[in-house]
Formats: C-alpha cells, structure tokens, sequence
C-alpha cells in the first residue's frame, strides 16, 4: 500500500531535494465498457491502488525522471523534450509534458520520482494513474491548478497523441475526479457526471485473470474502428448521429444490414450498453442491488457475445462467481481480452467469496489469480 513518507525520504536521499507529493489512483469500471469514445456513458469507481509522484525543482536543467518500480532513471534536457515516444514507461510522463508544453507552459527544469502499485495491464488503469499524478505534480510546479476534468482531458490527449494509444476519457477522468465510496456516471459527451454512493455493506472484489490486456494493442484498435464503421452506416440515413451514443437498437435493425456483421455486433453491444449504464446508476442510487446485479450480468453477455472483447479464462472468472455466497454482480471490467473482473459483493462475505473464488479458478484454468477486496477511493491530490 501506499507509503508517501517513504517515497518522499527515499527521492530526498536520490536527488537530495525535498519534494512535494502527489496521488492518483487506479480505477475499475462496474459498467459501461468501450462506450467512451462513443460519447456515452461509463460508471467507474477509484481505487486504493494508485501511482505516488514525487517532484522537486533542479537548478540544472535537467528533467529527470526515476521510477521505483523499474529501479530506471531517465534525464532528459528541459529545454530539449523528446516529441515522440520512446517505446518506454517514460512515455507517459514524457506524454504528459509534451501535452502541457503545447499548453504553453515551459517545462523547468525538475527531478520525478514514481512509485506504483496499480496492477500493470489489468485492466486497471495504471497507464491513467501515472499520467494524472505526473500531471499534478508538474502543474503544481509550474503554477497550473487545472480543473479535475480538464486535467483528465490533458492526459487522455498524452495518451492518444504521444503514447499512441486510442483510449476514450473514462480511466483518466475517474483518477482525476474520483470521490471515496462513490462511483461516478460520467457522460463522456459533455463530462458531465454524478455520484453514486455505494453503500458501506458492498464490497468491491477485483479478479485478476492473471491474462494480461493492454490498449496500446491492436483489439481494442480493432473494436474502436468497428464501433466507428456502425457509425458511418447509420450517419448516412441520419446525419445527426455523430457517435454510437445518439443511435438506437431501431437504428440496427434497419441498417445493419449495411454493415460487416462484426461492427453491427460492435454497434448492439455499445447501444445497449448505453442504456445498461444509464439504468445501472439508477439502481445503484435507488439500493436496488438486485437490479444492478441483473445488469452487470447482461453486460458482460454483452462485452464477451457482442463486443468479443472476453477471453476464456475471464467469462471462466465471471461464471465461477455466480452461485458464490454474497454475489451481487460479475463482469469483465476495463479494456477487454484479459486483466481483470469487477464483483459486487456483501462486504460481510466478501473475504469469503474471494478466497472461494480463487480456489475454484486456480482449479478450472490452473492459474493462481490475484484477488483484492477494495472499496472506492478518492480521486487525485496533493499529499500534505
Ligand atoms: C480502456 C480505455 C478506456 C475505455 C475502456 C473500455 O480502459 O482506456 O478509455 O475505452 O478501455 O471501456
């Protein structure tokens, strides 16, 4: 778990500068998948697991960047930042500063050290966590107090621009905004959101598949252009739907026809989805846990039927849940093709449940999976 005072001692001893300390955590979705760059709605929660960024002024100028986890340092001329990617974690807190220098700001001269504990290509969001806490950290030094959405759009704009990755704005605008035992529905068309408490009897159970996913790579590409190819069809007989988000199951059954059988499953996974979301957070308002539950499941028909976006060993992770003691909901949670599954669970029973569940998926796939019972968490800030 986190440990500010830890990281800050150790990049005092590396750097030999006291440094200001910043959070940003990890997320899990609980529904709402690959509808964010449709313009639609996701409801994903913080989570405790996080990247702490420590920042202090040089007098070099250097830029020069350590991570904990990788035991790397990288210097980099402040006057001279990399444009392009390097293929490295660097790329992400590179991203950042590349972002922001387009901002207008001059980058000075600073020592970062990262440090996380966010399970990498889990599905997790870590990429999120060190864009929006490197973020913090620079704006801090350089006198930005950027608004938690705008930071989370800076951020997606690394991503997308420097990173290569494709991604929607749900992972960076829940590290960014989230808020302690709540989850948050966010309409991706207008960033506009609500907070949704979830009550202190639900825990949160997170199942590592232990199969890696990533969004740099090609199926979440793959899937987006699908979505966007659904689109198109519909555009031609309604100008007025830009995105996923303003069409309509009625929409696919007069056009589908018109499109490769793969984007029509695409487009009824997203449409439906859609309204899944928008029906999920009202249940989750109105303690209707078994409403939500019942939604959850369709969802992840949906994600693995529909939108293929499963794997075997994650639809084995949901389905191994279902008749467990406290199961509320399952799914696959996050970008798709592995990381991890988000479970709703009676907190009463949830130290139960997950060791049940570990059992029986060690036992079917012949993997030990990683399973955390978490709860929802702040969003980023400053440490004092
Ligand atoms: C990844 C992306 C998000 C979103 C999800 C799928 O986490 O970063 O923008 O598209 O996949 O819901």
């Amino acid at each position: 778990m986190h440990d500010p005072a830890a990281l800050q001692s150790k990049h005092l001893k590396r750097f030999q500068s006291e440094p200001s300390i910043f959070v940003a955590p990890g997320r899990v979705n609980l529904i709402g998948e690959h509808t964010d760059y449709a313009e639609g709605f996701v409801m994903p929660a913080a989570i405790e697991f996080a990247t702490l960024a420590a920042i202090s002024p040089r007098s070099d100028g250097k830029v020069v960047i350590y991570s904990e986890n990788f035991g790397e340092e990288y210097s980099y001329d402040a006057a001279a930042l990399p444009r392009r990617r390097e293929e490295r974690w660097t790329d992400y807190p590179m991203g950042v500063l590349a972002i922001l220098a387009g901002e207008g700001h001059t980058i000075p001269a600073f020592s970062l050290s990262l440090w996380g504990d966010v399970p990498v290509a889990s599905g997790l969001s870590s990429s999120a966590a060190v864009e929006i806490a490197t973020a913090l950290a620079v704006s801090h030094l350089v006198g930005a107090a950027y608004p938690g959405p705008v930071l989370a759009r800076l951020c997606q704009r690394a991503e997308n621009e420097f990173v290569g990755a494709n991604c929607g704005i749900m992972d960076q605008f829940i590290s960014a905004n989230g808020a302690e035992d709540h989850a948050l529905l966010l309409d991706c068309r207008d960033l506009s959101y609500k907070l949704a408490p979830i009550p202190h009897s639900v825990a949160l159970v997170i199942a590592n598949t232990m199969v890696k996913h990533s969004v740099a790579g090609g199926e979440y590409t793959t899937r987006r252009a699908e979505v966007e190819e659904a689109c198109a069809v519909i555009a031609k007989h309604r100008p007025e739907v830009r995105f996923l988000r303003d069409a309509t199951v009625s929409d696919l059954e007069k056009w589908g026809g018109e499109m490769s059988p793969n984007a029509l499953k695409r487009a009824r996974h997203v449409i439906t989805e859609n309204t899944r979301t928008l029906a999920a957070a009202e249940a989750l308002m109105k303690h209707d846990l078994k409403k939500l539950g019942t939604l959850m499941a369709e969802a992840h028909r949906s994600y693995s039927q529909d939108f293929e976006a499963s794997c075997v060993e994650a639809d084995a992770m949901v389905a191994l849940a279902q008749d467990l003691p406290g199961l509320i909901g399952a799914r696959l949670t996050g970008g798709g093709f592995g990381g991890c599954t988000i479970n709703l669970v009676e907190a009463e029973k949830a130290a139960e449940f997950a060791e049940a569940l570990a059992a029986r998926y060690t036992s079917e796939i012949g993997i030990v999976p990683q399973i955390h019972i978490c709860h929802a968490s702040g969003g980023a800030h400053r440490v004092s």
